[in-house]
Parts: C-alpha cells; structure tokens; sequence
C-alpha cells in the first residue's frame, strides 16, 4: 500500500496508547509486536473496532513474529518492564537490556531502514544498547524522554500561573533519570523569559524550585499514586509527536535523547539535548550556551548516563 507502516515493540500500557493515538492521526497501518500471545492480537481487534466510529481505515493487526514488523517506516519501543513504586528507572536496567538485544536484532533483520524510537527504561542507556545491538545509523535510532519531561514542566509552569498551557514553551536537558536538567533560563511563556513573568506575577523563587523538583520526579509521583505500573498516555502522546515530525519533515526542534559526540563536551553518548527532527531522522543536534551551573547539573545528569553504560558493558560483552 502507499501508506506508512508503524510498527509498536510491546503492546503493553504504552503500546496500546500508542496504537490508538497513531490510528486517530491517521499515520499510516499499524503493527503491535510482543513477546506475550494473544495480547497484541487482541488489543489490535479492540482499536480496529474504533475505525467504525473514529472514520478511519488503518490497518491494524497483532503479532509475535519480528516478520511481520518487516518494513516499518517507523519503530517505536516500550518492550520491557516497567517501574513499581520504590524503584527506580535504573532498577530496571537488567531486564530491559536483555529485551533490546532481541528488539535490536529484530529491527536490524525486518527494518534496518525504519526511524526508530526507544521509550523503554533507564532511556538513555536503553537507547544506546538498542541503537549497538540494531546497527542502524544513530540519526535513525532516538530516545524520547524530553518531550515528555518538558510537557510535565509545562503542566506545572501553567498551573503556577494560572496560564494556557498552549503558551508555555518549557526545557528540559540531561539524562531521563531524577538527575534531568529542567532548565528555567530557556523556558518562556508566550515569549516571555519564566523569570521575568514571575516577577510580574508575584511567584518567588522557592515556588519554581519547587516545580523544578516536582517535573524531576514526575514519573515517580505517577508510579507511586498508580501502584502498578507508571505513565503511559502522556509517554505516547509524545512519541507520536516525535513520530510525525519525522513523518511530515517537519524540521521541529524537539529534546530527545540523541546520540551526542563532540558538542556539550560529550564522546559519543546518548542524552537530552535539543534535536531537529525531518525525514532523516535526528538532523542536528543543537547546542545551547549555559550558565556555569546549568553546565554542571548536565555534567551530574550526563556523568549519571554513563555509569548505566558501563553497567550495560559489564552485563552484555558485545557492547563492551
Ligand atoms: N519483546 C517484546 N515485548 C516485550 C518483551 C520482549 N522481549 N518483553 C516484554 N515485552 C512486553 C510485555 O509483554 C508488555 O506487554 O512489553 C510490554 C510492556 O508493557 P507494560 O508492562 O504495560 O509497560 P509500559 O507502561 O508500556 O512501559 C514500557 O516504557 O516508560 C517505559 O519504564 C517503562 O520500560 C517501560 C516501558
């Protein structure tokens, strides 16, 4: 067919969000892949039947077999396991290592052309392990996590000052981990420097600390009032909009986890940082100047990311 074809690795709390999302914004027919039978078959037949009310035609089916991911324009990952409360996302790092080795060696033998996105957790070394195990060029393989964490700064930004949360524009940088960077100097609200609004509207500095805090743990506030498993609708949300600026070239500047050497002072790691994304995948990272202390919390975040790559080289020597 002409259309694009999206295939979803684990068919999970995010896949099934994923899937559904993927299929309102028409972006093409749709493939849900996991490793448990039955689940991405019937979540497939249950979002099918949305069609009929929704009034639209995609095409999506269920599998557990890598063929059928074959093609893919797009891959977007969130095989693995997710937090319980009291864990941390690097907690996780084990388990989800072993996963991307099969997703990689899937992706590398049915789609090695595909734009693909890593959601799965601890992100930043998830995405690298993932990018060495598929062998795809790293402007192709992205994690997404700052579209995400700039959204929950976003929310709590608006709900301070009481403002459209259309008209806030927040940053986030660093590591996916409790370690991220929101970065106020760079967050805006309708243009407007979030510092400069503050002063007008009377919000002292220990309200934005606050919030600063409060977007570092927002994953962790989730898991803990869920009680079983962590966010998922707005971890879609945001991929999907990664998804459709490399779908649509739409050359929007976005934070994700990118493979970054040389700019930041970084070798060749994964990390938050501010990306175009067009119809080549990750097309620039762009390199922001910072204050001495906003350079020294990346350095915390960027320091934290590479211990979890050595850990991932002591536990799979391939990667070593
Ligand atoms: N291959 C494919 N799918 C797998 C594999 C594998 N090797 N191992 C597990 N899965 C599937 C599970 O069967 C499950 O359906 O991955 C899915 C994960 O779904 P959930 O447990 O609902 O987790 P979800 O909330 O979707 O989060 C997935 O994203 O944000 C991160 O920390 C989160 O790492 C977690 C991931």
């Amino acid at each position: 067919t002409g259309r694009k074809k999206i295939a979803l690795i684990g068919a999970g709390n995010i896949g099934g969000s994923l899937a559904h999302l993927a299929a309102l914004k028409g972006l093409g027919d749709i493939v849900l892949f996991d490793v448990v039978e039955g689940v991405p078959q019937g979540k497939a037949l249950d979002l099918s039947q949305c069609g009929p009310v929704e009034g639209f035609d995609a095409k999506i089916t269920g599998s557990n077999d890598y063929a059928d991911i074959a093609g893919a324009d797009v891959v977007i990952v969130t095989a693995g396991v997710a937090r319980k409360p009291g864990m941390s996302r690097d907690d996780l790092l084990g388990i989800n290592l072993k996963v991307m080795k099969a997703v990689g060696e899937g992706i590398k033998a049915n789609c090695p052309d595909a734009f693909v996105i890593c959601i799965t957790n601890p992100l930043d070394a998830m995405v690298w392990a993932l990018r060495e195990f598929s062998g795809l060029p790293h402007n192709k393989v992205v994690g997404m996590a700052g579209v995400l964490d700039s959204a929950r700064f976003a929310t709590f930004l608006a709900w301070e000052f009481g403002v459209s949360v259309k008209d806030v524009n927040a940053f986030v940088l660093g590591g996916h981990g409790d370690t991220m960077v929101p970065v106020l100097s760079y967050s805006t609200i309708s243009g407007i420097p979030v510092h400069d609004l503050a002063k007008i509207k009377g919000v002292d500095a220990g309200r934005l600390d606050e919030i600063v805090k409060r977007t570092r743990g927002g994953g962790g506030e989730i898991v803990a009032l869920l009680g079983t498993g962590s966010a998922y609708y707005a971890p879609a949300t945001s991929a999907i909009a990664m998804a459709e600026a490399y779908l649509g070239d739409q050359k929007r500047i976005l934070p994700c986890a990118a493979y970054v050497e040389g700019k930041y002072g970084l070798d060749g790691l994964y990390v938050g940082v501010p990306c175009v994304i067009g119809k080549d995948g990750i097309e620039e990272v762009i390199e922001i100047e910072l204050s001495d202390e906003e350079k020294s919390n990346l350095k915390v975040s960027t320091d934290a990311v590479e211990e979890l790559l050595v850990a991932c080289k002591g536990l799979d020597g391939s990667l070593a």
